[in-house]
């Protein structure tokens, strides 16, 4: 556990946040976040999954309004406003799914919800980044 919770502290390092930029500090809440998450799947570790929840519930809360969200993309892309608008909504949803599943013991449906968040980030940086 202590090797653990040192790897988290590293990869949260990673990040270099402006705390100041609200996407800087969304994204790298919800980076933390997501990396307590899967390593509480993979170590059987309940309380770190719900603490990375808390994380990334908070990053996304600061993400969240269309306001914020037009500001942050591309010019060329702000036209997609709609679809990553439906990716943050979509974490939510599965945010609720996995504390839900959760609590039912249905961890494998756990597992899913957390697979379907991570699609989520993928869907609202595949528009910004034009993947
Ligand atoms: C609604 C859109 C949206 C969603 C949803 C989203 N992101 Fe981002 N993300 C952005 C934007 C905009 C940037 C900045 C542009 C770029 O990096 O291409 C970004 C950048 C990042 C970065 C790089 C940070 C930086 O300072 O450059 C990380 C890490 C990140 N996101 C993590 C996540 C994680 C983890 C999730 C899901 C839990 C997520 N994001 C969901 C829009 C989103």
């Amino acid at each position: 556990m202590k090797l653990l919770k040192a790897l988290l502290l590293s990869s949260a390092l990673f990040v270099s946040v402006n705390a100041s930029d609200v996407m800087q500090k969304s994204m790298a809440v919800m980076f933390e976040g997501m990396n307590e998450i899967q390593a509480g799947f993979l170590n059987n570790q309940l309380d770190m999954i719900e603490s990375g929840i808390k994380k990334v519930e908070e990053g996304n809360n600061l993400f969240s309004d269309k306001d914020t969200i037009v500001k942050y993309l591309p010019e060329n892309k702000k036209h997609l406003s709609n679809v990553a608008i439906n990716a943050s909504q979509r974490l939510s949803v599965d945010i609720a799914d996995l504390k839900n599943n959760l609590e039912q013991k249905a961890y494998i449906n756990a597992a899913n919800s957390y697979s379907d968040m991570i699609n989520a980030c993928a869907k609202c940086h595949s528009t910004v980044r034009s993947w």
